[in-house]
């Protein structure tokens, strides 16, 4: 019965592929494990942060007047209900820039980067939703940059640290350089996550199975800076939400590759004004004319991953590896890839105290996965101004 069963889905299967590749991929497909144990994701956006003339550190091409780069930086609460474990994933930024190191606090005073004079970080964010800072059992840092390390003092030190492997632990002012202070672990447990202890791998992503239930994977994404983490929650038995972290920073960095435009395609209205919104004296496909770009036949992401000397990738080559295999994560209907700058999402997803467990139910992904072309959104780039 089952067998026969398996063999009519493979001939579905194959029939389909026939006309279209990976039609019938499913979370199993990724060799991620089936579970009941789930996760309940909420996220913050704890503050937007400003980079002035930083746009060309992050992607490429930088049109004309577009140097300058806003976006939100998010935090997010993991519960693990059934160990009624809290876990936050990056902290945003600290409320008192000015406390950071000097190689950070330096950027702020001579407002290269700014934040407004007060806002409510995410302590205080948590604290005025109801739950107390002292519940948070541990804080997973995607990686030791100012907007996602916030402020640990005001974490007790019965809060345990998570970090990716390889991260610099080099402390101000020990080191005149170092971007971390020994505030940031204090003396609570910080533990150095080693993907050697693990055998799982999805989509050519190392994983650990941080609650050995099937429910919260860390994901090994390398490339942004070493030890940077993402992670993947499962917030239903068979739909995830992928937490990217910094592994690359606009959502024109991920799409559109074929896989999404096949299980995405692009909203008929935006199909139309992106014929004239995107400028074809920066971006072409083979189906485009001059002055009308045509955005179906676009086979690969309208941005790159910035190169230059001083982009914000320690190792732009390995970070383009990784946003691939996030892409096929993207690409897929189970998954929901949210990242920590995504000005694309803002004011579009349901913030703290909603949950976004339910994302797939309420077809939200099909309305924000093509937001970034929008030319009324916050995100899109594409054309001079
Ligand atoms: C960030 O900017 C967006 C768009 O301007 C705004 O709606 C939102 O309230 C801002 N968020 C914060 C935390 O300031
Ligand atoms: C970028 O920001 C700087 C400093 O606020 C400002 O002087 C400049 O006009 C901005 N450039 C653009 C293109 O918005
Ligand atoms: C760690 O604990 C010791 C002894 O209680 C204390 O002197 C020190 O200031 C603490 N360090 C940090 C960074 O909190
Ligand atoms: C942890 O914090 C508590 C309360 O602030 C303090 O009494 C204790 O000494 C601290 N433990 C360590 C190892 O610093
Ligand atoms: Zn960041």
């Amino acid at each position: 019965m089952v067998a026969s069963l398996l063999l009519k889905r493979l001939r579905t299967c194959l029939a389909i592929a026939f006309y279209a590749v990976d039609v019938c991929a499913t979370f199993q497909d990724f060799g991620i494990p089936p579970s009941n144990a789930i996760v309940e994701i909420r996220a913050f956006n704890v503050v937007n942060l400003t980079s002035v003339t930083g746009s060309h550190q992050v992607f490429a091409p930088v049109l004309p007047g577009h140097v300058n780069l806003t976006v939100p930086v998010h935090s997010f609460l993991i519960e693990h209900k059934s160990s009624h474990s809290r876990l936050l994933f990056d902290l945003g930024v600290r409320k008192d820039p000015w406390n950071y190191p000097p190689a950070i606090s330096a950027f702020f005073a001579a407002g290269i980067y700014s934040v407004p004079n007060d806002f409510k970080d995410i302590g205080q964010l948590l604290e005025q939703g109801g739950i107390s800072i002292s519940s948070i059992d541990a804080v997973i840092w995607s990686h030791s940059h100012l907007d996602h390390i916030g402020d640990m003092s005001k974490f007790p030190n019965t809060t345990t640290l998570v970090i990716g492997p390889g991260t610099n632990k080099q402390l101000y002012p020990e080191y005149p350089d170092g971007v971390l202070q020994a505030s940031d672990f204090g003396n609570r447990s910080v533990h150095e996550v080693n993907f050697h202890e693990s055998t799982l791998m999805f989509s050519g992503l190392e994983a650990i199975d941080y609650f050995e239930d099937g429910s919260l994977y860390l994901l090994n994404t390398p490339g942004h800076l070493p030890g940077h983490l993402a992670v993947l929650a499962r917030v239903t038995p068979s739909s995830f939400i992928l937490l990217g972290g910094d592994s690359f920073h606009h959502p024109g960095q991920l799409r559109p590759r074929p896989r999404f435009q096949l299980h995405f395609p692009c909203p008929a209205h935006l199909r139309e004004t992106t014929r004239s919104s995107i400028s074809t004296d920066y971006f072409w496909s083979w189906g485009s004319q001059k002055d009308n770009f045509d955005t179906v036949s676009r086979a690969e992401p309208l941005l790159a991953i910035s190169d230059l000397a001083d982009s914000v990738y320690a190792d732009p080559v390995t970070a383009k590896v990784s946003v691939e295999k996030v892409a096929t994560f993207d690409a897929d209907p189970d998954f929901l890839v949210i990242i920590a700058h995504d000005t694309s999402l803002m004011s579009h997803i349901p913030y703290f105290p909603a949950a976004l467990n339910n994302w797939k139910e309420s077809k939200w992904k099909e309305d924000l996965v093509w937001r970034f072309v929008d030319e009324n959104n916050p995100a899109f780039v594409f054309s001079p101004k």
